[in-house]
């Protein structure tokens, strides 16, 4: 059974992944507000950002009661919220939905904590299959370097002291995070991964997803890609003015 629907719709789905601190919220950011000031119409949806399970998770993380496939259900919950609700009528009416993280989240980061390969494959086997996957690889320590950079403390749940690996935070994070990149590794192919060396500086990496994108863009024809079309919009202009599409 193939592992996602094709997508048959209008617009695209381009999605970022890689561990944390790998740059990808980064790099969405800068690519979905180029896109824009392309003419396109993009939206954007981030991991764990629907408001129907918000309250459930907070919850079950502040009083630590997810077991593995608790909090893998949680996150497949909020995913098909916000794939019925957002994602797949903007991609039908024809955007260009930028995702940050995508189903192989829950790939790489459910089976680092145990859950069972096949199963977790199975329970997202209604997303639809994106256009573009782009995985930023890095080294663990470069990653790990940049969080602690950049932040005060690591949560319980994202340093997977739910495992009990180690009782240090710094120690359980650098573990569980290495499953998770060797989880991203072994399914980087098979994913069909635009694999972007995320050590580089983020000006040549998003020179590269950019060039990327164009060249999807202009092989799938842009056919039913929503774009204000800046220069048509010029010439037709003069006869009957026309807005872009507002999201
Ligand atoms: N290419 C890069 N080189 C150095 N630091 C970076 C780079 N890309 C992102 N960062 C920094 O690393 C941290 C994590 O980046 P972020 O985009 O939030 O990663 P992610 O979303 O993958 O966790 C941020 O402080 C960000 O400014
Ligand atoms: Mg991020």
């Amino acid at each position: 059974m193939p592992l996602f629907a094709p997508n048959r719709f209008k617009g695209k789905l381009i999605v970022v992944e890689g561990i944390d601190g790998s740059g990808k919220s980064t790099q969405i950011a800068l690519l979905s507000q180029w896109l824009r000031s392309q003419g396109y119409a993009v939206a954007f949806s981030e991991w764990n950002s629907s408001p129907l399970v918000r309250e459930t998770t907070k919850r079950g993380k502040k009083k630590q009661m997810f077991t593995p496939s608790t909090f893998s259900l949680i996150h497949a919950t909020d995913f098909a919220d916000r794939t019925e609700r957002y994602i797949l009528p903007l991609v039908k009416a024809g955007a260009i939905v930028c995702a940050d993280r995508y189903a192989y989240t829950a790939f790489a980061r459910d089976v680092a904590r145990g859950v069972s390969r096949r199963w977790v494959r199975n329970l997202y086997s209604f997303a639809i299959r994106p256009n573009l996957s782009f995985y930023f690889r890095v080294p663990l320590d470069v990653a790990i370097g940049r969080i602690l950079g950049a932040r005060d403390a690591i949560k319980h749940y994202e340093a997977g002291m739910d495992l009990g690996l180690s009782r240090d935070v710094e120690e359980s994070f650098r573990i569980f995070q290495g499953r998770i990149l060797d989880e991203y590794e072994a399914m980087a192919k098979e994913m069909g991964f635009h694999i972007i060396d995320a050590t580089q500086s983020i000006e040549e990496q998003q020179k590269q997803m950019r060039k990327i994108v164009m060249q999807g863009l202009a092989a799938s024809g842009k056919s039913g890609v929503l774009h204000s079309g800046a220069l048509e919009r010029e010439r037709a202009y003069k006869e009957t003015p026309i807005s872009p599409p507002v999201f």
